[in-house]
C-alpha cells in the first residue's frame, strides 16, 4: 500500500484490525498502526512498524496514539445493502404468507402511512440508530413514494452520521391499496424532485420491482438514472409466483434480467435484491453490465421464498453484498444476515454433499467488503486501505456478558472469526460518532 506522507494526522490507532481484501477473505494485522487524517480518510497501515518513526514521517506525536486493549479490535464497518426503512415498524410480524400477497395485506397498507412525516420521523428514526447499533454503518435504503418522507430519512442518516443510500419507491400499478400508487407521471416527476433535492445522502433510482411497475415507468426510470449518473435498486427473481407473474406482464422479454436490461436498468451501479431463481445466462447479464446482487437470506427463508445459491453467483464473478431486507427478514442486524447466509449454505450441502460450502470468512467479507463493491462504494469504505475513509467498528470481545476465558485469556490471539454473542461495539464513521451494542461476534481464541 502506498501511503500519504503528507496527510494531515489527526488519530492514530495502534491495536489488531481485521478487514478482507479482494485475495483474502479474511485478514488479520496484529500490532497494526492506522493513522487517520482530518478528511477522516486512512493515511497509513502498518504492521508491526517501528512507532518513531512512522511519527517522524507523518509528524504525529506518538504519545498520543490510541492504543486498543488485548481483548479489542477493529473491523470495517457492516454494509447492508438492502433494507426498507418503513418495514422497520413491523419487522418480526407478519410472516405468515407468501411474497405477493404479503405485500398486498401487510406491507402497501404500512407504507402507505408514511405520508404522515410525523410518523415516518418516528420510524425514521428508530430504523437509522437501530442499525447503527448493530454496526450497520452503511445502509441502502428503500423508503415509500412519498418524496418528503423519504428526503427526511436521507436528513435522518446523514444526521446520525450513517453512510446512506436512499430510495424514493416508484410504482405505477398492481396495487391493491388504493391511496399507495403513483401515476406514471407522479412518479417521473417525484423521482426527478427527489434526486435533485438532496445532495447529502445519494439518492438511488428505485423501481419497486417489475411487477409494479409498467414499462413506460421502468424506461422513464432508466433514462433518469443515466442521465444522471445514478445508482439504481430494485427487487429480481425472489419468488417463483413473483417470476411466473413478470413472464405474463414482459411476454416480449426473455428473462426477468431481460426485462430490466432493455430497460436501461442494469448498470455498474445497479444492485438487485435476491435472485433466488437466476438462470446461467441471467447471472452472465449481470456479470457483463456489472450490476450486483443482494443476497438477503432472512428474508428468503421467512417468506419461503427460496435459496440462492451464493457459491454459483460467485462462480458466475457477480459482484455480491449481504442485506438484512427488513421487514421481508425480522432482523435488522447484519450479523443475522451472515448467520442466515451460512444457514442457508449449509441447508445446500445438506441437500448435495458436494455442495462446496460458504466459509465464515467469505461471508464475513461479502458483509463488508463485498457489500460495498456491490453499492459501488469500493473506493470509499469495505476495508482499511490507504485512501479510504476510516469507517470502522471498535469490538470490546470482553465486555459484560462475553465469554469469561477471553477476559482471562492471557494475550489472546485473533485465530478465525467466530460465532460469539455480546461483544461491546462502538461504531466510528466521519466523526467519530460512537454508539455502544451488543453484538454477535466473532472471535475465537487457541
Ligand atoms: N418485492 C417488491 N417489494 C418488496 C418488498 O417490499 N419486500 C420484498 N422482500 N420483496 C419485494
Ligand atoms: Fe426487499
Amino acid at each position: 500500500n502506498s501511503n500519504r506522507p503528507n496527510a494531515d494526522i489527526s488519530h492514530v490507532y495502534r491495536g489488531t484490525f481485521i478487514h478482507s481484501t479482494q485475495q483474502t477473505a479474511l485478514q488479520i494485522l496484529e500490532d497494526t498502526l492506522l493513522g487517520v487524517d482530518t478528511d477522516g480518510k486512512i493515511a497509513f497501515i502498518e504492521k508491526g512498524a517501528e512507532l518513531n518513526q512512522l511519527s517522524q514521517i507523518f509528524g504525529f506525536n506518538p504519545s498520543e496514539v490510541t492504543q486498543l486493549a488485548q481483548h479489542e479490535l477493529f473491523m470495517p464497518g457492516l454494509v447492508d445493502t438492502h433494507i426498507h426503512a418503513p418495514q422497520y415498524c413491523y419487522a418480526g410480524t407478519a410472516l405468515d404468507m407468501p411474497l405477493l400477497q404479503w405485500l398486498n395485506t401487510y406491507t402497501f397498507p404500512v407504507e402507505s402511512r408514511f405520508k404522515d412525516l410525523e410518523f415516518a420521523h418516528r420510524v425514521y428514526t428508530q430504523v437509522v440508530q437501530r442499525t447503527l447499533r448493530n454496526g450497520t454503518t452503511t445502509a441502502c435504503y428503500f423508503a415509500t413514494i412519498h418524496t418528503d418522507a423519504s428526503l427526511l430519512l436521507g436528513q435522518i442518516a446523514n444526521d446520525f452520521g450513517q453512510r446512506a443510500l436512499v430510495g424514493k419507491v416508484c410504482m405505477d400499478r398492481n396495487n391493491s391499496v388504493k391511496h399507495y400508487k403513483e401515476t406514471n407521471q407522479e412518479s417521473q416527476e417525484e423521482t426527478c424532485r427527489w434526486v435533485s433535492t438532496y445532495p447529502l445522502v445519494r439518492p438511488v433510482v428505485t423501481p419497486r420491482f417489475a411487477p409494479s411497475c409498467t414499462g413506460a415507468l421502468l424506461g422513464q426510470l432508466g433514462a433518469i438514472a443515466k442521465n444522471n449518473n445514478l445508482h439504481i435498486q430494485s427487487h429480481i427473481s425472489e419468488n417463483v409466483e413473483e417470476v411466473k407473474l413478470v413472464k405474463e406482464l414482459f411476454p416480449e422479454s426473455e428473462s426477468y434480467t431481460d426485462v430490466y436490461h432493455k430497460y436501461n436498468l442494469l448498470t455498474d451501479k445497479t444492485v438487485m435484491a435476491h435472485g433466488c431463481y437466476l438462470t446461467d445466462a441471467e447471472l452472465a447479464l449481470f456479470r457483463e453490465t456489472g450490476a450486483s446482487l443482494s443476497h438477503c437470506p432472512n428474508s428468503n427463508i421467512s417468506l419461503c421464498s427460496g435459496m440462492l445459491d451464493v457459491r454459483n453467483v460467485l462462480k458466475h464473478k457477480v459482484k455480491l453484498g449481504l442485506g438484512t431486507d427488513v421487514a421481508g427478514g425480522y432482523s435488522a442486524s447484519m450479523l443475522d444476515a451472515v448467520r442466515r447466509a451460512l444457514d442457508t449454505s449449509k441447508v445446500l450441502t445438506i441437500q448435495d454433499p458436494e455442495y462446496e460450502t460458504l466459509t465464515f470468512e467469505e461471508v464475513f467479507r461479502l458483509a463488508t467488503l463485498g457489500g460495498s463493491h456491490a453499492l459501488s462504494l469500493d473506493d470509499q469504505t469495505g476495508n482499511f486501505e490507504v485512501g479510504k475513509d476510516f469507517d470502522a467498528l471498535r469490538v470490546n470481545v470482553a465486555a459484560a456478558g462475553g465469554p469469561i476465558d477471553m477476559i482471562q485469556c492471557e494475550g489472546p490471539k485473533v485465530r478465525s472469526i467466530g460465532l460469539n454473542e455480546c461483544a461491546h461495539i462502538s461504531t466510528l464513521i466521519n466523526k467519530s460518532t460512537t454508539f455502544d451494542f451488543s453484538f454477535m461476534l466473532i472471535y475465537h481464541h487457541f
